[in-house]
């Protein structure tokens, strides 16, 4: 399970997925599954795989991850971009991106700005926008940008190499919001044996556009409550008190109960808790107070579909250097393993059951 774990984490996070072009995470998902059930698409790109009987319960990642699109192509081969998904511009001057062409070729480049020594002081000193950024791919011109393939729409994605760090149990790199949700759905599906439920693990589109593609799967599957699987902001920062954190690295899987797209069905959120409790499996709660997750879609599809979501916390999301804790992503898929096992038709109804 650790070893299939790391690897997953590995060739996931590498993976090139922006919103709208997951292809890549998709077919990773697609190899792990085949042979551990029944698999499917929607027609936004989400895609699933199924198994048992019972109860429909829907374990879900989002397989896109905060990137660009070229918006333009200069005449001396500069890219501009356009974001999709939510980038702070501090975190992106120097960094490396790859524009993957619809040849399959990535063409490397650089973000960059007018040098500061141009800049005046009053620019110097605040932020940029992505609208003040350009891509260096070392084109010399369009047409030669042209030539290589680079078309405007095409998708960019942050370049960080997988990198393990001194302590034991931590990684660095791109993407962790969200390849450990991705990777906890595949293992789930590989691991989960003779379920009381069917289960179906999934991966949905575009979560990092506004929770879109998880709409639609969920008007495809029908599900009776989904499990979110998340890479949330861990809090456990210098200017963050370690008192008041709900999402430090190694604390657990973290089992959240709010946030501004979803207020979670209370009692499959205590289900989670008290699953978590029987089983000793390290845990944090939280109630969030920014930020939202594909819960926010499934609890309002359909007739509501009762959701919690699962998150391993990690540092630095929507940058080039995320960092978690392995710890707290097995404790994750220990977590959804044991919820899976006890969810029979009689406990998924208790959600919904009001008169
Ligand atoms: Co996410």
């Amino acid at each position: 399970m650790k070893a299939e774990g790391l690897r997953l984490l590995k060739a996931l996070t590498q993976a090139h997925s922006v919103p709208g072009y997951e292809d890549e995470v998709r077919d990773i998902f697609v190899e792990e599954l085949r042979e551990h059930g029944e698999l499917g698409a929607d027609q936004c790109g989400s895609v699933y795989c199924r198994k048992g009987r019972g109860a429909k319960v829907l374990v879900a990642g989002h397989m896109d991850e905060v990137g660009f699109r070229v918006q333009g192509i200069l005449p001396n081969g500069f890219l501009k971009l356009v974001p999709v998904g939510g980038w702070w511009g501090h975190t992106l001057l120097a960094q490396r991106v790859e524009v993957k062409t619809s040849r399959g070729d990535k063409i490397i480049g650089t973000i960059a700005s007018k040098p500061p020594h141009f800049l005046p002081e009053s620019e110097r000193s605040r932020v940029l926008g992505v609208e003040s950024m350009f891509v260096d791919i070392s084109a010399a011109t369009q047409s030669e940008a042209e030539m290589w393939g680079v078309k405007l729409g095409d998708p960019v994605c942050p370049v960080s190499p997988w990198t393990p760090m001194r302590q034991e149990g931590h990684y660095m790199t791109k993407a962790f919001d969200n390849r450990v949700g991705m990777a906890g759905a595949i293992q789930v599906g590989q691991a989960a044996q003779a379920t009381p439920c069917e289960l179906i693990v999934a991966g949905t589109v575009q979560e990092e556009v506004g929770l879109r593609g998880a709409k639609a799967l969920a008007n495809v599957l029908e599900p009776d409550i989904a499990i979110v699987l998340e890479g949330p902001p861990a809090d456990d920062t210098p200017g963050m008190p370690l008192s008041e954190s709900q999402g430090a690295l190694g604390r657990g899987v973290q089992i959240r109960l709010h946030d501004p797209s979803a207020i979670m069905n209370p009692r499959l959120a205590r289900f989670a808790i008290e699953t978590a409790i029987e089983e000793g499996i390290p845990h944090q709660v939280t109630v969030r107070t920014s930020g939202g997750t594909d819960a926010g879609s499934f609890n309002s599809a359909n007739e509501g579909i009762p959701s919690v979501v699962l998150g391993t916390p990690a540092r630095y999301i929507h940058s080039h250097n995320g960092i978690i804790c392995t710890d707290d992503y097995f404790a994750m898929v220990a977590l959804v393993l044991a919820m899976v096992k006890r969810l029979d038709q009689e406990t998924v109804n208790g959600f919904t059951k009001f008169i």
